[in-house]
């Protein structure tokens, strides 16, 4: 066979082992050809390509990124963009394709899955938020970089007496927020799931100085304030709809400044959470996602997604890694609680 991979949506670490894990099973095993799609859906779209083999796929195990480019190009905003993808794909002789992307990229494939188009879904993104699946690699990397910021921030915030806010990525999920703030020993954790009231935050703060520490504050940037909507500085959308976000932690702590007079300041930690190395988890989850996808391909199980149950790599149907957003449990977040304050 000859197999087109692409990736898209938000980069995040771990694309290139999948793209190295794909290729060198599919060659070595299997005697298959590739074609490296640039920049997610653009490249089918415009047959935009890059030579995908042995040669141009190795050392890239460690490189954050991907070789192939990203977009958050969506076909099915483009006139005639589902019928371009086809005959591109005709014309370069192309019988499948492997997708590896987020809620929007699968999304996509999803539906060209419904209208023909023989795909494998692999699931990435830092926020961790697709269904069906334990985790998405990427998550792991962003979760440890968060927490390295946080260990720096302690120092510095009790050094100053200061309030110091981090504001970390994840859209409407809360993933990174409570990984790291539990693992970064946080006075409290600020996530989408379950709206926050300013009050209760100032009398953390309080609290924290009573005990000589300096309060460190993790908010997710899709947490929202009891007392009203979902803050952002920016407004627009991209071609899924999504609006951009950031802004909370900058609004958090100018409450806090207000309500309790103690210096607050925010570090939003923004795309560093994307960028660089993966960690060995992420590396060895991307790895396993890269070769048993091959395989799906191989078997021509076509419409599916390879996902993570417990310690196993499964195939589930493509659509339901989309069919809802994989939010933090209520009871989960419960937990961390008793460390607020
Ligand atoms: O989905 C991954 C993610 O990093 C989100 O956490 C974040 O809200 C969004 O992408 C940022 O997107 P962009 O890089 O397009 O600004």
């Amino acid at each position: 066979m000859r197999i087109g991979v692409l990736t898209g949506g938000g980069d995040c670490p771990g694309l290139n082992a999948v793209i190295r894990a794909v290729v060198r099973k599919g060659v070595k095993e299997y005697g298959h050809e590739f074609v490296g799609f640039r920049d997610g859906w653009k490249g089918p779209l415009e047959g935009l390509t890059k030579p995908l083999n042995l040669e141009t796929t190795r050392g890239i195990l460690p490189r954050g990124g991907t070789i192939l480019g990203s977009s958050r190009t969506n076909p099915f905003k483009i006139e005639n963009g589902v019928e371009k993808i086809k005959e591109n794909l005709a014309k370069m002789d192309i019988d499948a394709l492997i997708a590896i992307g987020g809620e929007d990229t699968l999304g996509v494939a999803t539906k060209l899955d419904a209208l023909g188009v023989k795909v494998i879904g692999v699931p990435k993104t830092i926020d961790n938020d697709l269904n069906n699946t334990d985790y998405t690699f990427g998550f792991d990397t962003a979760v440890n970089i968060a927490v390295e910021a946080i260990d720096r921030l302690h120092t510095t915030a009790e050094s100053h007496h200061r309030t110091l806010i981090v504001e970390v990525m994840g859209r409407h999920a809360g993933w990174i927020a409570l990984h790291s703030g539990l693992a970064g020993g946080a006075t409290c954790i600020l996530i989408p799931e379950v709206p926050f009231s300013v009050e209760k935050v100032c009398e953390w703060v309080e609290s924290r100085y009573k005990s000589s520490f300096a309060p460190i504050i993790v908010i997710a940037e899709g947490a929202v304030p009891q007392e009203g909507d979902m803050i952002t500085k920016d407004q627009t959308l991209d071609a899924f709809g999504h609006v951009k976000l950031s802004g909370i932690g900058d609004w958090l702590a100018g409450q806090i400044e207000a309500k309790t007079g103690k210096e607050a300041r925010t570090s939003v930690l923004g795309h560093i959470q994307r960028g660089g190395t993966p960690t060995a988890f992420d590396r060895v989850l991307a790895t396993r996602f890269g070769l048993h996808a091959i395989t799906a391909a191989h078997e021509g199980d076509w419409g599916k997604m390879v996902a993570l149950h417990g310690t196993n790599i499964v195939r589930v149907p493509l659509a339901t890694a989309t069919e809802k957003l994989k939010t933090v449990d209520p009871a989960l977040y419960k937990e961390a609680e008793i460390f607020f304050g």
